[in-house]
C-alpha cells in the first residue's frame, strides 16, 4: 500500500497572485529579463534533429535561433542573426543544410558549428578577419533527450541547477524515448496559469470526469516541493493500467521501473517551460512558450521507446485520444481563469491544501523576479 501524504500538505494560508501578474506587460517584460533571460528552456527533442545538418529554429521573445546537429553530431544553438548587416539567416521552421548556413543578402556562409566559411570579396582582404564573425552561440545542453538552451553568458551552471532531478528519470530511459505523436494548442492564458492548472488536481473531478476514476486526487503527494522542480505521483485506480482511454497498455510497460512506479503516473513541472509526465508505458511532455501575456503556446508529445513505436501493432491513440481530451479540457479552464483575473473584480483567493504546489510556484516564480 502506497500511503498518500495529501492530508499533510498545506499552502500555509498562501494567496493567489494579484491580477497584474497575468495582464500586465511590464511584469511581462520583467519576466523576460529575470527568467527567460536567465534560466535553461526547453527548445525540443534531439531526436528531431537526427541527421548532422538537421535544424529547426526556435523562436521566444521576439528572437529566433537555429539549433542545428553539426558534423560532430553536437547540437549548436546560434542566434539567427547574420554577422554582416545582421540579417535573418534561416526562415524555414526546419529543414536541413546541405553544407553551408547562407545569408539570403550577400552570401555569407557559415558551417554547421557557426564558422564564418565563405564572405565573397571579403576572406584574405586585410583587416578582415572571419574568426571575428562567428555566429554568435547560445548555450546549449541536451538533457534525457531535451534540447535545453540559456541565453545568459556565460550560460547559468547547467550541472548545479538541475541537480536534484538529473537523474530522476532514468528508469523511464526518456533520452532513448521518441515522439509518436505531436500537438500543438494555442490557449488564450497567461503561461502562469497554464502552470498552475497543471499543479493540481482539486479540478480532476469536476473538468476531467474520465480522468476521475483513473487517478483519485487523494493519491497525489510530491516528492519535489519547493525550488524550480515541483510535483510528485498519483497512484492507478486498481482497473487501470495506464492513462489511455481504456485502462491498458498502449506500449509495453517500462523494464526499470519498481513495482510502485507501475502502479504511479507522475507530474512534474520544470520552471519556466517543461512539463514531464512518465506513465508506466509512456511519457507524456508538454513544451511551453509563452506568445504574449494572455496567450501561451503548449506543444504536446507522447514519447515512447523507438522499438516499441517500430512494432507493426503499435498504436497510441488511446493514450493520445485521452491527453489530449484531457488537454482540451484544462485550456478551456485556463481561458475562463484568464478572462476572471483580468476583471477588476478578481482578488487574489486563497489556495487549498490541494494546491500547495502552487503556492510553492507562486514563491519561486517571486524570488526568480526578485520581489520577495
Ligand atoms: S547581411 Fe548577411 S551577408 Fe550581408
Ligand atoms: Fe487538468
Amino acid at each position: 500500500m502506497i500511503e498518500s501524504t495529501a492530508m499533510t500538505r498545506t499552502a500555509t494560508g498562501a494567496h493567489t497572485l494579484p491580477g497584474e501578474y497575468f495582464t500586465s506587460q511590464e511584469l511581462y517584460d520583467r519576466e523576460t529579463d529575470r527568467i527567460f533571460l536567465q534560466q535553461w528552456i526547453c527548445a525540443g527533442r534531439a531526436s528531431s534533429i537526427p541527421e548532422p545538418g538537421d535544424f529547426f529554429l526556435h523562436e521566444m521573445d521576439g528572437e529566433s535561433f537555429i539549433i542545428i546537429r553539426a558534423e560532430s553530431g553536437q547540437i549548436n544553438c546560434f542566434y539567427n542573426v547574420c554577422r554582416h548587416r545582421g540579417t535573418r539567416l534561416q526562415q524555414d521552421s526546419c529543414g536541413h543544410i546541405k553544407s553551408r548556413i547562407h545569408c539570403p543578402y550577400h552570401a555569407w556562409g557559415y558551417d554547421t558549428d557557426g564558422n564564418l566559411k565563405s564572405a565573397p570579396n571579403m576572406m584574405g582582404k586585410e583587416g578582415f578577419c572571419e574568426q571575428d564573425h562567428s555566429l554568435q552561440a547560445v548555450a546549449c545542453v541536451i538533457w534525457q533527450g531535451f534540447i535545453l538552451i540559456n541565453q545568459k553568458q556565460p550560460g547559468t551552471d547547467f550541472q548545479a541547477g538541475f541537480h536534484d532531478i538529473l537523474h530522476r528519470f532514468d528508469h523511464w530511459q526518456l533520452e532513448r524515448l521518441v515522439s509518436a505523436h505531436e500537438i500543438t494548442y494555442e490557449v488564450a492564458a497567461n503561461w502562469k496559469v497554464i502552470f498552475q492548472n497543471y499543479s493540481e488536481c482539486y479540478h480532476c473531478s469536476l473538468v476531467h470526469p474520465q480522468l476521475r476514476p483513473i487517478t483519485s486526487v487523494e493519491t497525489a503527494s510530491n516528492d519535489f516541493e519547493e525550488g524550480h522542480f515541483l510535483g510528485g505521483p498519483m497512484i492507478l485506480a486498481d482497473d487501470f493500467k495506464s492513462v489511455t482511454m481504456n485502462g491498458q497498455f498502449c506500449g509495453s510497460p517500462f523494464n526499470d521501473l519498481s513495482a510502485d512506479d507501475l502502479r504511479r503516473v507522475y507530474f512534474y513541472t520544470l520552471c519556466p517551460s517543461l512539463f514531464i509526465s512518465p506513465h508506466p508505458d509512456y511519457v507524456l511532455t508538454h513544451r511551453i512558450e509563452r506568445v504574449d501575456v494572455s496567450s501561451t503556446r503548449i506543444i504536446c508529445n507522447w514519447l515512447f521507446p523507438t522499438d516499441a513505436i517500430e512494432q507493426d501493432n503499435f498504436d497510441a491513440s488511446e493514450a493520445i485520444e485521452f491527453w489530449d481530451l484531457t488537454n482540451r479540457q484544462d485550456w478551456e479552464i485556463c481561458e475562463l481563469t484568464q478572462k476572471g483575473v483580468q476583471s477588476r473584480a478578481y482578488q487574489p483567493g486563497p489556495y487549498s491544501g490541494l494546491e500547495s504546489m502552487l503556492a510553492a510556484f507562486d514563491q519561486h516564480y517571486l524570488s526568480l523576479m526578485a520581489m520577495n
